[in-house]
């Protein structure tokens, strides 16, 4: 199995926010190197599964997110509570159909954030380290999702991902959008197998707008500076002052062509229905710039060729890509591990 395989196979994903499959039929899938995958909402129970009915592997679900009801239109089975059932059961041994069951994968809950594992080396609790508490807190500051935008991007995922580990190239690619907030150098911190970088806003009108908002938002977490969290080794985490949160995708694909890229925003409670009514216009704007953002991030990335990239140490580091030296020593640590684990 590749490595990009056995990384999406041995780490927990961080998949979706409760709120957004609060309702029975509630759905969003993934593409990832081991297939698809879907998350849904069974009558207030999450399941994962792989897509496929357990009849003879049709895809249940063709849109990205959604409320569609589990229902195979090939032959008309379907899966309600917990049990597949199936139109017809006399036209089949009985042997054969005493326990058709979804090929489901595990799930569990940090905060409000749900993350999937297939066969994960390590607990999440584990996994994520002293990052729970983080990410908990901000689990607990969503209300909704604001936006759901996927699109492949045309580079191998470790690209996708170095580029959004250091803020070296704010400067010359975000010119209009990321930059003019001004963020100073930060500071790292590494988490485990995942770091977090925290940088204030240095533009001083901005900041003073940013803070200014707070009164009408109803959180009890707020990290007043721009913020960026990696989950190793997929996953991205962005906000500004935490009014609305990014949660950004890079699955692999199945070839290194190309990576499954999505970004969800998800906004924060707002204080009132009226504040919810001032705060719209921020929250399109704020839409609007991440994916203006995404879209800079990826032009710059399929200019870089995928065999640029291996996770050999960098050969020239500046103090802004400390991240990416932390997270190549976690890929070479995976894969040291995995070898061990596969002689053994
Ligand atoms: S493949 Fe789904 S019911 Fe036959
Ligand atoms: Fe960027």
């Amino acid at each position: 199995m590749s490595f990009d395989s056995e990384l999406f196979k041995h780490y927990w994903h961080l998949v979706a926010h409760r709120r957004e499959l609060l309702d029975a039929n509630d759905f969003v899938k993934f593409d990832t190197p081991l297939g698809e995958l879907v998350l849904f909402n069974d009558q207030g129970t999450l399941v994962a599964f792989d897509n496929k009915c357990p009849h003879r592997g049709s895809r249940i679900y063709t849109q990205d997110c959604g409320n569609q009801a589990w229902a195979c239109g090939y032959h008309g089975w379907s899966y309600q509570a917990g049990k597949v059932v199936v139109p017809d059961p006399q036209r089949f041994e009985a042997c054969a159909l005493n326990s058709p069951v979804l090929h489901a994968y595990q799930l569990e809950w940090c905060g409000d954030f749900i993350f999937v594992g297939i066969e994960p080396y390590s607990s999440l609790s584990e996994q994520l380290g002293s990052l729970t508490e983080t990410l908990e807190n901000i689990s607990f500051n969503i209300a909704a999702r604001r936006d759901f935008n996927r699109y492949p991007f045309e580079c191998y995922w470790p690209i996708a991902i170095e580029n959004a580990l250091e803020p070296y190239h704010i400067p010359l690619i975000h010119t209009d959008t990321l930059a003019t907030l001004g963020l100073t150098e930060g500071v790292n911190r590494f988490e485990g197998c995942n770091s977090v970088w925290r940088a204030p806003v240095s533009n001083s009108r901005i900041a003073k707008q940013l803070t200014g908002l707070k009164r009408l938002f109803n959180i009890d977490y707020q990290e007043e500076q721009y913020l960026s969290i990696f989950i190793f080794p997929f996953t991205m985490i962005s906000s500004t002052f935490g009014y609305s949160y990014s949660i950004q995708n890079f699955f692999p694909a199945k070839t290194s062509a190309h990576t499954h890229f999505t970004s969800r925003l998800y906004a924060a409670p707002t204080a009132s229905d009226n504040a919810a009514t001032i705060v719209e216009p921020f929250l399109l704007s704020s839409a609007a710039t991440n994916r203006k953002v995404f879209a800079e991030d990826h032009a710059v990335c399929k200019n870089v060729t995928s065999d640029a990239w291996t996770a050999d140490p960098l050969p020239f580091a500046s103090t802004l890509e400390e991240k990416i030296v932390h997270f190549r020593e976690q890929c070479r640590t995976f894969t040291s591990l995995t070898n061990a684990r596969n002689v053994s």
